[in-house]
């Protein structure tokens, strides 16, 4: 059956949308591979940067025809009168995720009837001032029949489905939730990252994903149970100083908006398992690292490098084979931003929301959480 050629739009012609080295994330690059799509504008004030990325596009064989009448633009609703099928909304949270005319942009998009990806964190905007705005947003899309799903891409990562069908299979409540995200600052990174000003700080922008899947896989939070330490740069013991950084990424942010160096935070699930999180901003390089342990009685699943192109869900169960030895289940080129958006498309061509698993209903608890998390902790410094 020939379906229809959706048209799009890219709002953002950054990273989360066109890549960078040493990143894997690049959504065009899997948009490309799904087919049947027709790119109609890039948007971005920066003009040099939408035309480097278009020339890039054009130049390739294989995907130059997606691009061929795509117009370069500056400012959103100039796509929105384009009407495109689905537009993608990968710019810097400050610009977006909020009432104010001009940053209310997924809002506008679904009033017009328009099928949107949204990238996380949702908003900049603390939750109490968001709330009212993201209600529009999720009564706006169910009014509309609009298909919206937010970037939290590990809730398509095979290996977390797997812990979910693991979990399930056995039996029983978690007990305990481990995750470890730490990040590698010292080569080729994003400037704006390390003012809060601009993404929030580490924990709304990055850890968020964590966040994420604690809800995904566990549940939600008691949010009455949650405490946080941070170790700032400010410290008096000089513990939060970053000899490393490149490119002066802190020189022009003062102390009190550098982003915490490490934020550890702790909590009671809803349903009573425990769960803590370690963020820090201290390996060398680019690669990041990240590691996820949940605990039931009698079974432990680790999640390990779920960012790189092989990861590993090492288990060990009480039930089946040696209680001592550790399983792992290798997953290798799974890739969770390909997976995430080939649902999108379906959902969208199928105008069925119920495929998402990240809605923007849902993405606001996480948003809450993260915020929640931050805030204990700067309350502390
Ligand atoms: N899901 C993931 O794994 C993942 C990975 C990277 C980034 N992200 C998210 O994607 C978003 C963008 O991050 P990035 O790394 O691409 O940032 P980036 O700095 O590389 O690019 C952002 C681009 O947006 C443009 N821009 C700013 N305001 C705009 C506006 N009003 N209209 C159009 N363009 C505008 C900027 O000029 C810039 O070119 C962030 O919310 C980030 O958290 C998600």
């Amino acid at each position: 059956m020939n379906e229809k050629t959706l048209k799009i739009g890219f709002i953002g012609a950054g990273a989360i949308h066109f890549g960078r080295p040493e990143v894997p994330w690049d959504h065009a690059s899997r948009l490309e591979k799904i087919g049947g799509l027709e790119v109609i504008g890039i948007v971005d004030p920066d003009t040099c940067r939408s035309e480097k990325v278009l020339n890039e596009r054009l130049a390739s064989l294989d995907h130059e025809h997606m691009y061929a009448n795509c117009r370069l633009l500056t400012d959103y609703k100039e796509l929105l009168g384009m009407k495109p099928d689905v537009a993608f909304i990968g710019i810097p949270p400050a610009h977006r995720g909020s009432p104010i005319e001009g940053k209310n942009v997924e809002l506008e998009f679904v009033q017009a009837g328009i099928h949107v990806f949204v990238e996380k964190p949702l908003s900049i905007v603390p939750p109490e001032e968001f709330f009212a705005y993201a209600y529009s947003v999720s009564e706006t899309c169910r009014i509309n029949n609009v298909v919206l799903s937010v970037g939290y891409m590990f809730r398509y990562h095979a290996a977390v489905l797997k812990m979910k069908e693991l979990i399930q299979n056995h039996g029983g409540k978690v007990m305990a939730f481990n995750a470890r995200y730490y990040f590698a600052y010292t080569q080729e990174t994003n400037k704006q990252w390390f003012n809060t000003d601009f993404f929030g700080g580490p924990i709304v922008e990055q850890a968020t994903h964590f966040c994420d899947l604690a809800r995904y896989i566990v549940g939600d939070i008691d949010m009455t149970s949650l405490h946080t330490i941070m170790l700032n740069d400010s410290d008096k013991g000089g513990a939060g100083k970053l000899n490393n950084l490149v490119s002066q990424a802190e020189d022009d942010i003062p102390s009190n908006k550098r982003i915490p160096r490490v934020t550890l935070s702790h909590w009671r699930f809803q349903d009573g398992g425990l769960g803590t999180l370690m963020h820090s901003v201290t390996l060398p390089g680019s690669r990041y690292q990240a590691t996820i342990d949940v605990q039931l009685d009698g079974l432990q699943l680790s999640l390990i490098d779920p960012y790189e192109s092989t990861s590993v869900l090492r288990v060990r169960n009480l039930k089946g084979g040696n209680p001592n030895q550790d399983q792992d289940f290798v997953f290798e080129n799974d890739d969770t931003y390909l997976n995430e958006l080939d649902t999108f498309i379906k959902a969208v061509r199928q105008r069925n929301q119920s495929l998402i698993k990240s809605s923007y209903e849902d993405a606001m608890k996480t948003y809450e959480l993260t915020w929640a998390i931050r805030r204990q902790g700067e309350v502390k410094i």
